[in-house]
């Protein structure tokens, strides 16, 4: 038993393949929940699922879905409709570090899918699912500092502030359905992602938060009843202490750093 345990026997995670996902698989599993591993990569999502269920002798079940396109989302619910699932963590996302203009707007239609409507779509059908069954939780993972918009990541920015402005207001609206939701607000959390956007880890003003350490705050906000979580009480002072206006220079020339070094990397490649 954890802070998992008491929404139902099985959970239901997307972008479960790596990074925060993963830590929240391991979470759920180590509390006894079954879990249902969503992403594009089979062969990752297919470890990890003999692992949780070697270790801690839950089940599995794995859904390779790609939640960029239209019917994603709709395919996972299909996929889960037998289980009795009281826990939903809306999770995968991706960006692209880059000025807006630069970007195809095909990707940016494609990004759009997965970081909003599939969070939508997932919201929606778990909701409905919850609420007939009396009661789940969700968390819905966004990104810190996203509702004040993020140069050189603008597209990400906005999509992700779409999740937190829906997870608040249905942290209110399903309350009395015996639904929570809370809404994960990652800013440093150590995963495979910092690297891939290409972020210099020696740029970052603290050392990023182990992912396991981040889904174990989300989850006792959860259990709390609280609408949002940022991760990381270093972070929260930091943000504190930083004027609005400041960190979105900031966070924009990081970002903007982030690009170069990518098309650095691509350069050395070719
Ligand atoms: N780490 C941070 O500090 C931070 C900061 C801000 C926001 N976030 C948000 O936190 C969430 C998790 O990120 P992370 O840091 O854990 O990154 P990560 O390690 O790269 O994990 C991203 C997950 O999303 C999945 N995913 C990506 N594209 C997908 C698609 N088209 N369809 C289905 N699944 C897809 C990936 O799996 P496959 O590649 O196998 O599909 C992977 O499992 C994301 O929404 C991210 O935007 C994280």
């Amino acid at each position: 038993m954890n802070g998992l345990s008491p929404y139902g026997p099985w959970a239901v995670i997307t972008g479960a393949s790596s990074g925060i996902g993963a830590a929240f698989a391991e979470q759920c599993a180590a509390g006894g929940v079954n879990v249902v591993l969503a992403a594009r990569s089979t062969d990752r999502l297919a470890g990890l699922g003999r692992r949780l269920t070697d270790s801690h002798g839950v089940e599995h079940r794995l859904v390779t879905v790609d939640l960029t396109g239209a019917g994603g989302a709709a395919d996972l619910l299909a996929d889960t409709a037998d289980l009795d699932v009281g826990l939903l963590v809306s999770n995968a996302g991706h960006g692209n570090p880059g000025r807006f203009l630069d970007q195809e707007l095909t990707d940016l239609h494609r990004r759009l899918t997965l970081n909003t409507v599939s969070h939508l779509e997932l919201a929606y059908g778990f909701g409905h699912r919850f609420v007939a069954r009396g009661g789940g939780a969700m968390v819905l993972v966004a990104a810190l500092g996203a509702a004040h918009g993020m140069p050189n990541m603008a597209h990400e920015g906005a999509s992700k502030a779409y999740v937190h402005s829906l997870g608040v207001a249905l942290h209110h609206e399903l309350r009395g359905a015996g639904i929570k939701v809370t809404v994960m607000l990652p800013g440093n959390v150590d995963t495979p992602a910092i690297d891939r956007l290409g972020v210099d880890r020696a740029s970052l003003p603290i050392r990023p938060l182990p992912a396991a350490t981040a889904v174990r705050q989300t989850v006792r906000a959860l259990r709390a009843g609280r609408s949002t979580v940022v991760p990381d009480r270093r972070l929260r002072a930091l943000v504190r202490l930083t004027p609005g206006r400041v960190s979105v220079a900031m966070n924009g020339r990081m970002l903007g750093q982030a690009a170069a070094n990518l098309a650095r990397r691509k350069e050395t490649v070719r």
